[in-house]
This record gives structure tokens, C-alpha cells and sequence, in this order.
């Protein structure tokens, strides 16, 4: 095997909340550290986000979709380009893509397996427009392996964490579970940001709730936070993962038909939802596993106080939470780093799933390589 060095790679990822595209150069060590040089978020062009938009409610044709995949690819790669315009070219870029679908069942239809992924951003317009290589699309080896395709993150969270519960509150909530006593696990704890970004923009016109502020104006309504627990999603045993596809507008729109009638009540306690079933997916799937005493945050809901404020009451008094900052890790750049060290990896042909959080049969090189 090629004897690996230090490379520097940009990391491109965009997330479920579909808030930003994030571009982070990296610089990624043998040792599987990595170190940002210089992240930056951004936004898509209004019309591909809310084409976007309409591809997660099924609203799109393929012709659209054609068109979407090669749109979002270009977006990519110029914002690749504002990081390559300062630090010059990179010796690889590594993207996640946009997903648009992600199906980790096990439905069949005539013995041939329905489980999918689809993330679009194509690969070869970021190859071209930028001249570098570019590996992405990692999901699809995973769930060719039997796996879920998700989450990916827990390989760079076993790398760089020792005994936490490594917490993401993005558009959906996972957890890395990375313990002395057993192998690393990790799972989709379930919603993140998601339905509060719905409500927020839907009864007060923002793209979200920022700093918490709103729930922290309202009140929690302990009767539909208890129904609202019951959903069947929270009760599954891990390996799982969820996405827009279950916790949809649909979803949303559904469970809003018994919501209180202050707005900022049901900020409120979708906040303290999310809060709430990380808590109580501790207890279920964690505790009985292993001794945990600290919890690291990440991803935008690590920003929301309020959710923090719910979490810290939720979760047993002897647990540290703490954030990536405290690690010296970006809250915000910490999916593209862990998406550099996944490119770097797949360039160097090192097995890159870990099979215990996605529920592949085996370990695998994830990602495909465009030139
Ligand atoms: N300052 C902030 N205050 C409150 N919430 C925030 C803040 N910044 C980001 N968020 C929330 O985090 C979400 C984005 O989180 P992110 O980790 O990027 O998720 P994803 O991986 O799904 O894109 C936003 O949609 C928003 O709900
Ligand atoms: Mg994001």
C-alpha cells in the first residue's frame, strides 16, 4: 500500500436541514487527526434550495431531478472554489452531496432489495470546475453491504473521541457511543432541527430559531410533548436511522393538529422534544450498554440555549455536556472534517464504515473516485 502523508482536503458537505453547503479545507494526518485550515458556510441560490425543497416532498419529475443533480454539483464546486481562490488547490475534495431520498429499509420486491440512498451533487462538474479529484457518493457502498448507509460520521468520532456519547443535533439528532467497553455504536436519536425549522418558518417567518430564542419565549405543553414521544421511531433498538422521508412537512403538518395554540409553545416543546428523546434514548439503548460521564455536542442545534438548557434538565445530573469547541473542534465545520477524513481514506483504500453503527455485514471502502 502507498505509504500515506499529510494531505489537504476540502471537505463539501450539506446537511437534511439543507441550511448551507459547508466547505471546509482540512488538513488530514496518517494518524487520522484533522486539523481545519479555513471553513466557511454557503448558501445555496434561493431557487436550487427551494427546488430542493420541493424534491423532499416528492414534487419534482426526474427531467427536474436530472437537472437538480448536476445544479447542485456546480454549487458544490464554487464553493469549493472560494476556499481553493485564498488557499490555493487542494490534493483531493471529498463530498457528501446533497441527499435527497434515503430508504435504509429492508422492503423487497421479488427478492430484489428496495434499500436505498440518493445523494446528488454530481462529482464529475466538481472534478471539472475545479480540476482536483473528488471522492464522494459513500453512502451506497454501505447499504450495498447490507448496511443502512448512516451514520458515517461515528468512524471519525472513534478516531478522535475517548469514551463519550458524541451527540450531533443537526436536521436529525445522532449519536456516536464511543466506549472502552464495547465497540463504537451509533444511532439517529430522531428529530434535530427539523420540525422546529418548519415551524419557525411557518408561524414566524424565520429560517430558524436563532439562539433559542423563541422557545425560550414559550411555554412547554407537557401533555402533547408526551404524546408526541409515543411515536414508534423512538421505541426501535439501533442500528437505525431516519431522515425527511419519515419526519416529514407531512409529519409536521400531522402532529400540529393537536399542537397548542401559541406558537411559541409549540417551539417550545418541539425543542424540548428533541431534548427529550435524546434523554430518553440514553436511558433505552446507552446506560444498559455502558458507564457514560460525558456528552459532546455538535451540529446547529449545539447553537440553540434553550435546547441546551432542556437537554441538561433531561439528562442524568452526573453527565458533562460539553460542546466540539471544547475539543477544539468546530460545532459547525465538524461533519466536513469528518467527511475529509472519509475521502482521504477511501483515497488511500482504508475500510471507512464502521459496520456496528450502520449495520453493514462487513467493513468496506466507501466512496467513489472522479477524476
Ligand atoms: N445560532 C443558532 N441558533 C439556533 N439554532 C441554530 C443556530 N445555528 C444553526 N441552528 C440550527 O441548526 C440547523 C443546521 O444544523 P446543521 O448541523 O447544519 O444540520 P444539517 O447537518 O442537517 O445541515 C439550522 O437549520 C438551525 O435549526
Ligand atoms: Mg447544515
Amino acid at each position: 500500500m502507498e505509504e500515506k502523508v499529510t494531505k489537504r482536503v476540502i471537505g463539501l458537505m450539506s446537511g437534511t436541514s439543507c441550511d448551507s453547503i459547508d466547505a471546509g479545507l482540512c488538513e488530514v494526518n496518517p494518524d487520522m487527526s484533522v486539523k481545519l485550515i479555513h471553513g466557511i458556510n454557503y448558501s445555496y441560490p434561493e431557487h436550487i434550495r427551494a427546488k430542493l425543497f420541493s424534491a423532499f416532498r416528492g414534487e419534482i419529475s426526474i427531467k427536474e431531478l436530472c437537472q437538480l443533480n448536476f445544479a447542485v454539483g456546480k454549487c458544490f464546486a464554487d464553493a469549493a472554489r472560494i476556499l481553493i481562490e485564498e488557499f490555493g488547490k487542494p490534493d483531493l475534495i471529498s463530498s457528501h452531496g446533497q441527499t435527497v431520498y434515503h430508504y435504509p429499509y429492508d422492503e423487497k420486491l421479488d427478492n430484489i432489495s428496495l434499500k436505498s440512498t440518493l445523494q446528488i451533487g454530481e462529482s464529475s462538474v466538481i472534478a471539472k470546475e475545479t480540476g482536483c479529484t473528488v471522492i464522494s457518493n459513500f453512502r451506497e457502498n454501505d447499504i450495498a453491504s447490507g448496511g443502512q448507509g448512516a451514520p458515517l460520521v461515528c468512524f471519525a468520532d472513534e478516531k478522535w473521541f475517548k469514551n463519550s456519547l458524541v451527540q450531533n443535533i443537526g436536521g436529525i439528532s445522532n449519536v456516536t457511543v464511543v466506549s472502552d467497553e464495547c465497540e463504537t455504536f451509533g444511532f439517529d436519536t430522531g428529530c434535530g432541527n427539523l420540525m422546529i425549522d418548519y415551524c419557525v418558518q411557518k408561524f414566524f417567518s424565520k429560517k430558524y430559531d436563532h439562539g433559542g430564542e423563541i422557545a425560550a419565549s414559550g411555554n412547554i405543553c407537557e401533555s402533547w410533548l408526551d404524546c408526541l414521544l409515543q411515536d414508534e421511531y423512538y421505541f426501535i433498538e439501533p442500528p437505525k436511522t431516519t431522515g425527511r422521508e419519515y419526519f416529514s412537512n407531512k409529519y409536521t403538518e400531522n402532529i400540529l393538529k393537536t399542537a397548542p395554540s401559541d406558537p411559541a409553545d409549540i417551539i417550545a416543546t418541539l425543542t424540548a422534544l428533541t431534548a427529550k428523546t435524546i434523554a430518553q434514548a440514553y436511558e433505552r439503548f446507552v446506560y444498559p450498554n455502558v458507564h457514560a460521564d460525558t456528552v459532546i455536542i455538535g451540529g446547529g442545534g449545539a447553537y440553540n440555549k434553550t435546547m441546551m438548557k432542556f437537554l441538561k434538565s433531561y439528562l442524568p445530573k452526573r453527565l458533562e455536556l460539553k460542546t466540539h469547541e471544547d475539543y477544539g473542534i468546530s460545532n459547525n465545520f465538524k461533519e466536513v472534517m469528518a467527511f475529509a477524513l472519509l475521502g482521504y481514506c477511501t483515497f488511500y483504500g482504508i475500510p471507512n464504515n464502521v459496520p456496528s453503527c450502520t449495520g453493514a455485514n462487513k467493513r468496506t471502502i466507501l466512496g467513489k473516485i472522479t477524476y
